[in-house]
C-alpha cells in the first residue's frame, strides 16, 4: 500500500517524505561527492569511500564506469538505513564509448540538430555504462585562445552559444529524466570561466555587470529554460567573488530569477579553494560560505562532510539551507526513478548492445566531416587544388598524420581502444583509395621539439608525390584544461617542416589539428589550401579524406575568432566601434590599431569556404521604416555555382547605430543552413521582431531602443552587405 501510494507522489512530495526520516548526518551524506578510479583534479585523502557509501555518508561519485562498476557501489549505497541510492557523474564532453569532434570543433559545423544528435548518442552510450549525470555542457565563452579550455565550449558567441547550449542539454536529457537513455545534464562552469585574465586557466574573471549579463549568463540562461537537470560553478572568482561562494550567481540570478530547481554541484575541489582564494579563512567558513551562498553539493573537498554537522548545531548554517540543497538532490534522484529501481543503469547487455555501435560511429564520421573548416583553397593551373584526385601520388607528411589518440582530444576516457576503431589521417585516406594506394608517408618531425633530422626523408617523399598532404597541430594534451598558453604559434619545428615541403614547389594541402584557434601566419600566406581540423574524434581520418576527396563539401564555419598574434587577444568580431576606428588595416593616422600588425584577425568569426562558389545579392527588408512590433522580412538572394550539394550558412547580423549604450559593430541575431545544388539560386528569408534589437540598456534592462539598425547578411561576419532601417516606436 505504502508503495502503491508512493507511486502517486510527485519527486518532490516523496523527496519531503523522506527528508522527514533522515538524521542530520544522513542529509549531509547527500551532499558529498567524491571520486572513485581516477582523479580529474589535484588528489586529496578522503578515506574510505566503500564505507562511506554503505553508511549513507556519500550521495553520489564520479569518475566510474561500467555497468557492473556501478552496481558494485550502488549495492553498498543499498545497504545504509535509508537506502538512497548514490549518483553517477562523469565528464562525457564530446561522447562516451563513440568519441565525437570536440565541442568547438561541432560548433563550427552551427548544425544545431546534428549537435543535439551526437549529445543524445553521448547519452544512450554512458547511461548504458551505469552514468546518471554527465558534466556538460561547458558553455563558457571564451574569447581569448590562450586558455585551453577554450576547446570545450562553442566558442565566442553568445548567441550560437545559447542555441548551442539548448540543443546539448536536449540532446542529453533526451525524452526527460528517467528515461534509461536520458542523462542529467550539468551545465558548466557557472559563471564568466572563461573570461580569466591573462587567458591563464583558474584566473580571476574582472567583468563588468553588462559583460555578465550580455556574454556570459546567456548561454547558462538558455541552458536552464532548455531544461538542464544540474548546474556546476567553477574554480574562478567573478569581480573578487569566487563562483562557489557566489550568492548574486547561485541565489539571486539562478535559483532566484531564473527559478532554476535543480542543483548546483561544486567544481573539483572548489569549496577548499576558498581558502587559497583567501576568500575563506578555513575549511570550516569555506563549508559555510558554499551553502550559504547556493552550492549544494561538494565535489571532492568533503568540506560538508567534515564541518557541516557543527556549523548547523552551532547555528551558523539554517537547517533549512541543509534542507533545501539536499531536496533538489533527492528531486533529481527520485526524476532518475533511482529510488523505484537503483539498478535501472547497470544493465550488462545494454551495455553490450551500445559498446561498439557501428550507426553511432558512422555519426561521428558525419559530425566529424561538418566541423572540418576550409581556410582556403587556391586555384592552381586553372583549378582548384581541391578536392584531390584519386589518381594523384599523394605524400602524407607530418607529425599527427598516423596518430590515433590525438585526434580524440583532451576529455576522451576511451582511447583504450583496439587500433580498428580510431581512424588516423594515414587509415582514413588508406580507406579512401585502397591499401594497396600508393601512399607515401614520411612524419618529418616531432609535435614540440627542436628535432629537424626528419625533414631530408620528409623531403624526400615529397618529391615522389604528385601533391602533398601535411597534418599538423597539437597533441591532444597540448589543449584543455590546465592547458594556457602565451604562445600559440604551431609547436616545435612544425612550420619550419612546411616551409621545407613548400621550397619542393609541390602541391600542398596543410591540415591544422588543434583544440583551439592557433597562429600559422606564414603557412595562412603560402600555403594554397589549409583545412582546420581541430580534434575531430574517432573518425576522424575518414572524415578528412570525405572532405579531401570531395565527398563531403565543406560546411563549417569558424565559431570563434583566429588571431594573428597573442598581442591581439581578446580579439572578436563583436567589438564596440570606438571614436576612433581605423577605416583599413593600414589606416594609422590618430586611430585605434596597432602600428605593429594589421588590426583585423587571421580569420574572422563565421568565416569558412567550400567547393564552388556562392554569390549573395545584397539583403532587401519588407519594410525600410517599421513601428514597434511590426515583423520585418530581410531575404536574400545566393546563387550556387559548384561541384556537389553544399551546406551553406547564411548569417545575419545587425548593428544598432545610435543607443543609450555603445553597441558593438555588429551582433549574430539570425542564421540559417541550407543546402544548395549546383546552379542553384535561393532566397533564404529572416522574420525580424524588436525581440532581436533587445539588449541590456544603461539601467541593465532587457529592451530595445527605436533609431536607425544596420541588418547585415552574409557568409561570414566579415562579408556581409548592409541595409537600414529606422524602427520607430
Ligand atoms: C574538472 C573540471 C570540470 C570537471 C570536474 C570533474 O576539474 O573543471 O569541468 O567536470 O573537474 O572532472
Amino acid at each position: 500500500m505504502l508503495q502503491a501510494k508512493a507511486q502517486k507522489l510527485t519527486p518532490t512530495q516523496r523527496a519531503n517524505a523522506l527528508l522527514q526520516r533522515m538524521t542530520l548526518a544522513e542529509k549531509i551524506g547527500q551532499l558529498n561527492q567524491l571520486s572513485a578510479d581516477f582523479a580529474t583534479g589535484p588528489i586529496t585523502p578522503q578515506g574510505n569511500k566503500q564505507q562511506l557509501a554503505r553508511s549513507g555518508q556519500l550521495g553520489s561519485m564520479l569518475n566510474l564506469m561500467g555497468a557492473s562498476r556501478t552496481r558494485q557501489l550502488q549495492e553498498l549505497a543499498m545497504q545504509s538505513r535509508l537506502k538512497i541510492p548514490l549518483l553517477f557523474g562523469q565528464d562525457v564532453i564530446h561522447g562516451y564509448r563513440t568519441t565525437f569532434p570536440i565541442p568547438l570543433a561541432e560548433a563550427a559545423s552551427w548544425d544545431l540538430p546534428a549537435m543535439q544528435q551526437t549529445a543524445r548518442i553521448a547519452a544512450t552510450e554512458a547511461s548504458a555504462a551505469g552514468i546518471h549525470w554527465i558534466f556538460a555542457p561547458m558553455v563558457d565563452i571564451s574569447r581569448d585562445p590562450r586558455w585551453g579550455r577554450v576547446m570545450e565550449g562553442a566558442g565566442e558567441d553568445p548567441y550560437l552559444g545559447s542555441l548551442i547550449a539548448a540543443a546539448r542539454v536536449k540532446g542529453f536529457q533526451g525524452s526527460g529524466l528517467g528515461h534509461t537513455n536520458a542523462v542529467m545534464a550539468c551545465v558548466k562552469h557557472f559563471a564568466a570561466y572563461g573570461a580569466a585574465i591573462g587567458g591563464r586557466d583558474y584566473n580571476g574573471a574582472d567583468v563588468s555587470q553588462r559583460s555578465l549579463w550580455e556574454t556570459y549568463l546567456p548561454p547558462f540562461k538558455a541552458a536552464v529554460d532548455a531544461g538542464a537537470a544540474t548546474v556546476m560553478n567553477g574554480f574562478n572568482d567573478i569581480n573578487g567573488i569566487p563562483a562557489t561562494a557566489n550568492a548574486l550567481l547561485q541565489n539571486n540570478i539562478l535559483k532566484g530569477q531564473w527559478k532554476f530547481s535543480g542543483f548546483v554541484v561544486s567544481d573539483w575541489a572548489s569549496i577548499s579553494e576558498l581558502i587559497v582564494h583567501g576568500y575563506a579563512k578555513d575549511h570550516k567558513q569555506a563549508a559555510q560560505q558554499a551553502i550559504l551562498a547556493g552550492n549544494d553539493m561538494d565535489m571532492e573537498s568533503s568540506a560538508y562532510q567534515n564541518h557541516l554537522a557543527t556549523l548547523v548545531k552551532q547555528g551558523q548554517v539554517p537547517m533549512a539551507t541543509v534542507n533545501n540543497a539536499v531536496r533538489r538532490i533527492l528531486i533529481k534522484k527520485f526524476e532518475m526513478g533511482l529510488f523505484d529501481d537503483p539498478y535501472k543503469f547497470c544493465n550488462p547487455q545494454n551495455e553490450e548492445a551500445q559498446y561498439d555501435n557501428a550507426a553511432h560511429q558512422q555519426f561521428a564520421r558525419t559530425m566529424a566531416a561538418k566541423s572540418i573548416v576550409m581556410l582556403k583553397n587556391d586555384t592552381l593551373q586553372s583549378q582548384p587544388l581541391l578536392p584531390l584526385k584519386k589518381t594523384q601520388k599523394i605524400a602524407l607528411i607530418g607529425p599527427l598524420v598516423t596518430s590515433q589518440r590525438d585526434n580524440l582530444g583532451f576529455w576522451s576516457f576511451n582511447f583504450d581502444d583496439d587500433s580498428t576503431r580510431l581512424v588516423s589521417l594515414y587509415q582514413g585516406m588508406q580507406n579512401a583509395l585502397g591499401s594497396n594506394a600508393p601512399l607515401l608517408y614520411a612524419k618529418g618531425c616531432n609535435l614540440n621539439d627542436a628535432d629537424t633530422s626528419g625533414f631530408a626523408q620528409a623531403i624526400a617523399t615529397a618529391l615522389l608525390a604528385d601533391v602533398v598532404v601535411m597534418q599538423v597541430g597539437e597533441a591532444r594534451d597540448m589543449s584543455g584544461e590546465a592547458k594556457s598558453k602565451s604562445n600559440l604559434q604551431l609547436p616545435g619545428v612544425q612550420e619550419a617542416l612546411i616551409k621545407a615541403i613548400h621550397r619542393t614547389g609541390k602541391p600542398m594541402v596543410v591540415l591544422i589539428s588543434a583544440g583551439r584557434p592557433l597562429i600559422f601566419n606564414w603557412t595562412a600566406k603560402h600555403i594554397p589550401a589549409i583545412l582546420y581540423t581541430w580534434w575531430l574524434g574517432m573518425q576522424a581520418g575518414n572524415a578528412m579524406a570525405d572532405v579531401l576527396f570531395g565527398q563531403h563539401n565543406p560546411s563549417a564555419r569558424l565559431p570563434i575568432t583566429f588571431p594573428r598574434a597573442e598581442g591581439q587577444i581578446p580579439i572578436y568580431y563583436s567589438h564596440h566601434n570606438t571614436g576612433r576606428p581605423a577605416a583599413n588595416d593600414s589606416d594609422l593616422n590618430y586611430v585605434s590599431a596597432y602600428i605593429d600588425l594589421p588590426n583585423s584577425p587571421q580569420y574572422a568569426f563565421g568565416y569558412g569556404l567550400g567547393y564552388g562558389t556562392v554569390t549573395y545579392a545584397k539583403p532587401v527588408v519588407s519594410n525600410t521604416t517599421p513601428k514597434g512590433n511590426n515583423t520585418v522580412d530581410v531575404s536574400v538572394s545566393i546563387a550556387y555555382n559548384g561541384p556537389s550539394p553544399r551546406t551553406e550558412t547564411v548569417q545575419l547580423y545587425i548593428h544598432d547605430k545610435t543607443a543609450s549604450v555603445v553597441r558593438p559593430v555588429k551582433e549574430l541575431r539570425k542564421f540559417q543552413q541550407l543546402t544548395l545544388l549546383p546552379n542553384q539560386q535561393r532566397v533564404v528569408t529572416f522574420k525580424l521582431t524588436t525581440e532581436d534589437l533587445k539588449f541590456y540598456n544603461h539601467k541593465l534592462q532587457y529592451v530595445w531602443e527605436p533609431g536607425a539598425f544596420n541588418i547585415m547578411v552574409g557568409p561570414s561576419s566579415d562579408k556581409v552587405q548592409t541595409v537600414t532601417v529606422n524602427w520607430g516606436k
